[in-house]
């Protein structure tokens, strides 16, 4: 029998994938919607290990990434062949994730046939239109064309309203990418990269992640002399970095630090691998929005290499500090960290402010609320801290 309602999610880059991943399990067990999945594929080899992992076959792939690709370049492929497939499909509601171009495009296309627009991830914003970039403009862009708003936390409530959004329209959630690792994260988890699982136990283990585009050329270079000097200066830690995709990250990260002893570095981590290294992480370097979110929650302090942080939450908890892009400031930051045990454990305390693994299930019911098959609007996420 035909299901009441059909709803496409949309998404294209790995942590899309990620985060999306978990709701398009729970939308598929929900009996009254019938759950297409789109991907532009605006990443290949890392979208394709998240799909493979969850188990994903998409509906429709676009198969839109280059390298070397620009953000108009994707933005035009992606619309071409959004628009191909919303005709096709005509869903009742679009999916679309955070703050990427496939995020933007995929509210755009909906907009353009008159689709409303479901956005997961609503409501981050750091206040500077080039930090980061484009992802600022992304999703602000993305806000406005939005009919349902997914608010992870109470903050990015607050920031939809003061734009003006509709309180109706908004709904707390918590993130996604918290359901993920419910998916992911195990005691005796055995690494499918064999490398992972003959670490020196003797070291403190430290990841690090760096890929932003606000990053590309000086603070980039700024960021891998830190690095370098860090595991030269402190003998007991060694560093595990899996390189993202770009060649434009690639490049540098390699001349600062391939070849260093207690350095290394690896093709993208599939995501079950990457969720258990953090696990057993002391520390974790990065400019990735989504470790800052799961690293909280697995007690591992994060270290962020940039100037600003949409993601205030963690922050306050204190397992978040910002060093920032500037060599002198990041070996500072991380040198007191690894030197003094009291700001270390302080750091290291669990704190969920980013949510409880019941996201996709909040965004179902809201779901349904929308479409009129409950009564009651689901109840807003509210962060607890716990110690850990
Ligand atoms: C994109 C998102 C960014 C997100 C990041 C997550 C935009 C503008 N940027 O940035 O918000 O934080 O993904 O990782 O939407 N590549 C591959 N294989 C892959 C993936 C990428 O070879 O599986 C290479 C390609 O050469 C590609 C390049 O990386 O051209 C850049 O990819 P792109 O999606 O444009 O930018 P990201 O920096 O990955
Ligand atoms: N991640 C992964 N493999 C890696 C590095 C990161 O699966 O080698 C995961 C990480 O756990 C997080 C997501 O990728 O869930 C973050 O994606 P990314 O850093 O590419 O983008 P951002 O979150 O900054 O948009």
């Amino acid at each position: 029998m035909a299901k009441p309602f059909r709803c496409l999610t949309v998404f294209g880059t790995r942590p899309e994938a990620i985060k999306m991943a978990p709701l398009v399990l729970e939308l598929r067990a929900c009996s009254e919607l019938e759950t297409l999945v789109c991907v532009t594929a605006q990443h290949r080899e890392m979208l394709d290990q998240v799909l493979e992992l969850f188990g994903i076959v998409p509906d429709f792939d676009l198969d839109v990434m280059q390298h070397g690709q620009t953000l108009t370049g994707i933005t035009t492929r992606a619309l071409a062949g959004l628009d191909n497939v919303l005709a096709q499909v005509c869903p009742d509601l679009v999916f679309v994730h955070g703050d990427t171009t496939t995020t933007f495009v995929g509210a755009l296309a909906a907009f353009y046939r008159q689709i409303p627009v479901g956005h997961v991830e609503a409501g981050l914003r750091s206040g500077r239109k080039y930090a980061p970039y484009p992802e600022e403009l992304n999703r602000k862009l993305t806000g406005v064309l939005t009919d349902l708003h997914f608010a992870p936390t109470a903050s990015a409530r607050r920031n939809l309203l003061a734009e003006n959004v509709t309180p109706a329209g908004i709904f707390v959630t918590g993130n996604t990418v918290i359901d993920a690792l419910r998916y992911t994260v195990r005691e005796n988890y055995r690494f499918t990269r064999e490398e992972l699982n003959s670490l020196p136990v003797e070291k403190r283990l430290v990841v690090v992640e760096v890929h932003r585009r606000e990053n590309l050329g000086e603070p980039l270079e700024a960021i891998c002399r830190a690095l370098r000097r860090l595991v030269l200066e402190h003998t007991d830690i060694f560093m595990v970095f899996p390189v993202h995709k770009n060649p434009a990250v690639r490049e540098p990260i390699i001349r600062h630090l391939r070849g260093l002893e207690r350095v290394l570095l690896l093709e993208p981590l599939d995501v079950n691998d990457f969720h258990n290294l953090m696990h057993k992480a002391t520390l974790l370097l990065t400019d990735s929005g989504g470790i800052q979110e799961e690293a909280p929650s697995l007690g591992r302090p994060v270290v962020v290499l940039r100037e600003v942080t949409e993601r205030p939450e963690a922050v306050e908890a204190g397992t978040v500090a910002i060093a920032g892009v500037q060599e002198e400031g990041i070996v500072t930051l991380v040198t007191r960290l690894l030197r003094d045990a009291m700001l270390y454990k302080r750091m290291a305390a669990a704190v969920n402010p980013y949510g409880d693994g019941q996201a996709s299930a909040r965004i179902l019911a809201a779901v349904r609320w929308h479409f009129g098959l409950c009564r009651e609007r689901p109840e807003d996420f509210a962060a607890a801290r716990q110690s850990g």
